[in-house]
């Protein structure tokens, strides 16, 4: 049996469907069952990471588990688990550990890493980069009136798919490779200027980026984030307009096949930034 926390995220959907078409029993803990929305043939169960009286019987049983780094909630969860026969950990982790600089995501990634290194178990860390699902933010935006507004709009990142993140954590549950890193990048290097036409010419939908002040987007960011967070990625976007974030071939690598595009990304969300209307891609005209 392998467990899936995290199952209601952008990777943890993901790795449920990938592990179900695998052929595997999943089951799938989330703090609400009752709208968790996830696909037959997978066992659901109740739980809360930050609360281990909640935790026994989701761990009955598992061998293999995927986890979420709930920062600072993680021993309880891996000491029962190591006592429920859990042998193999996939951490989903942040290429931020690797920086020479890890900031404070780095520092709470960094700790979860620790926290299953000591716990006895075998583990593979997977260390994505930015997700492509961060833009999902801009839908809103793009509705009001077609302009995405943020900082350092020329950095260049590399984004990567939520999917790809998680085909990478099946396989690292699927073929347990104890103690292998792998860090996750897109296949471009994209800044948000670049994102934003794509989304426009993928969908056929006007797109502008508009460059505002650091410090507007900090107030708006500090809604969704503590302030040490924020302050990182903002410093991580000011940096990657010196020094595009390097592109890894590690999914292809892994999976067999390329990491997805943005375009394709764009694509696969098309109902999220139409508002939950499908329509289909601008058609040039030569
Ligand atoms: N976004 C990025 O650019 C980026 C880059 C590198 C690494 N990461 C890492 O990836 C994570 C985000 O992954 P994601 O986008 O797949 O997740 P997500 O869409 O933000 O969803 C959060 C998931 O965590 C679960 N969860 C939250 N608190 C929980 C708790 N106390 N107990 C049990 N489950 C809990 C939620 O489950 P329920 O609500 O169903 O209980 C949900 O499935 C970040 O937190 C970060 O650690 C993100």
């Amino acid at each position: 049996m392998i467990l899936v926390t995290g199952a209601t995220g952008n990777v943890g959907r993901n790795l449920v469907r990938e592990l179900l078409d695998a052929g595997e029993k999943v089951r799938a803990l989330t703090r609400d069952p009752a709208t968790c929305n996830l696909p037959d043939g997978v066992e659901t169960v109740a739980g809360d990471l930050t609360r281990p009286e909640t935790l026994a019987t989701a761990l009955q049983g598992v061998d293999r588990a995927f986890l979420f780094p709930v920062h600072g909630a993680l021993d309880a969860f891996l000491a029962g688990a190591k006592e429920a026969g859990t042998q193999h950990i996939v951490l989903l982790s942040s290429d931020s550990v690797t920086f020479p600089e890890p900031g404070w995501i780095g520092e709470q990634h960094l700790a979860c890493e620790q926290a299953v290194a000591d716990s006895g178990m075998s583990w593979t860390f997977v260390r994505p980069t930015v997700f492509m699902a961060n833009d999902l933010g801009w839908a809103h935006q793009l509705r009001n009136d077609g302009t995405v507004r943020g900082a350092y709009g020329g950095g260049a990142m590399a984004p990567v798919d939520e999917r790809d993140i998680a085909a990478v954590a099946a396989h690292a549950l699927l073929a347990p490779d104890p103690g292998k890193t792998y860090e996750l990048t897109g296949p471009q290097a994209l800044s948000q200027i670049d994102r934003v036409r794509i989304i426009g010419e993928t969908l056929g939908l006007p797109a502008r980026f508009e460059e505002v002040p650091r410090e507007a987007v900090r107030q708006r960011l500090l809604n969704h984030m503590p302030p040490p967070a924020v302050d990182f990625l903002l410093d991580q976007l000011a940096a990657s307009r010196a020094t595009p974030t390097p592109v890894l071939p590690t999914i292809e690598q892994v999976t067999g096949r390329p990491a997805h595009t943005y375009a394709e990304w764009v694509t696969h969300h098309a109902a999220d930034f139409n508002g939950g209307q499908q329509t289909g891609p601008r058609v040039h005209s030569a």
